[in-house]
């Protein structure tokens, strides 16, 4: 995330219906394991929108790489628990009963051994019987270099206009979000780099086993984009 575009973030991504998300992940997470006082870590958190819907069912925590991200969690809510690490190597000497990957974040692992890095890490916090949540990215087939996107903030003092192409480039989805951003003060360009994994079922399929989990995919999920499902194995 560039920083500069952190205090955006919220705006740019207004259309997703975090309380609906939020309920779907808690309908997952009861139907696994239906124990009261459960602690989850949110990985890749972001602004702490899926927290703090979350937090009301749970003793929530968050974990992002991004401060400037981190510091609108932690406004939105206080008292909660956020730790700004990576996701491949952070280590909060803690156990966790479900820990959450949401919005396709596990996309920024470029390469299988991230990948498995990440799952691996994420696996080595959770309890036994503990549950991972991961939201994928697209797959190979799901991506579509090539094509143009454009997306509008249009607020009484505030416009952004967001357009980008899509590219794959040596097998990552890679593209340029080119933000034009109009204020009472000027409009300014902001370009933000992105390169994203893709990864097939298999490849997910055999990184959630080789971190030690017993996996299940639904291809629909949350929000359209498939949603994997990971146990710890009793111990
Ligand atoms: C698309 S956003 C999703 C944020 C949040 N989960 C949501 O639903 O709004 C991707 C997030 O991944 C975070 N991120 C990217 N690479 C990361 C890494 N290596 N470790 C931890 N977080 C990372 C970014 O800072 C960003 O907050």
């Amino acid at each position: 995330m560039h920083t500069e575009m952190a205090q955006y973030y919220d705006l740019i991504y207004a259309f997703k219906d975090y309380h609906a998300e939020a309920d779907a992940i808690k309908a997952c997470i009861l139907r696994h394991n239906a124990t009261p006082d459960q602690r989850l870590l949110d990985v890749a958190c972001g602004t702490g929108r899926h927290v703090e819907h979350l937090s009301a069912s749970f003793h929530a925590e968050g974990l992002d790489l991004s401060p400037e991200l981190l510091e609108l969690a932690k406004r939105r809510n206080p008292g909660i628990p956020f730790h700004c690490s990576d996701m491949r190597t952070f280590d909060l000497s803690d156990r966790f009963d479900v820990i959450t990957c949401l919005f396709s974040a596990i996309g920024y692992m470029a390469s299988i051994a991230d990948l498995k890095l990440a799952l691996s890490t994420m696996a080595n916090h959770l309890r036994s019987n503990g549950l991972l949540i991961i939201e994928p990215w697209l797959t190979p087939e799901m991506w579509k270099p090539g094509t143009v996107h454009a997306l509008l903030v249009d607020e009484p003092e505030l416009k952004i206009a967001r357009i980008n192409t899509s590219e794959t480039r040596n097998g990552r989805s890679v593209f340029d979000l080119h933000h034009l951003i109009g204020t009472p003060e000027g409009t300014r360009h902001v370009v933000e780099h992105h390169e994203m994994g893709l990864f097939t079922v298999q490849d997910m399929t055999s990184a959630f086993e080789a971190a030690g989990l017993d996996v299940t995919h639904d291809p629909k999920g949350i929000t359209g984009r498939g949603l994997y499902l990971g146990v710890r194995p009793h111990e």
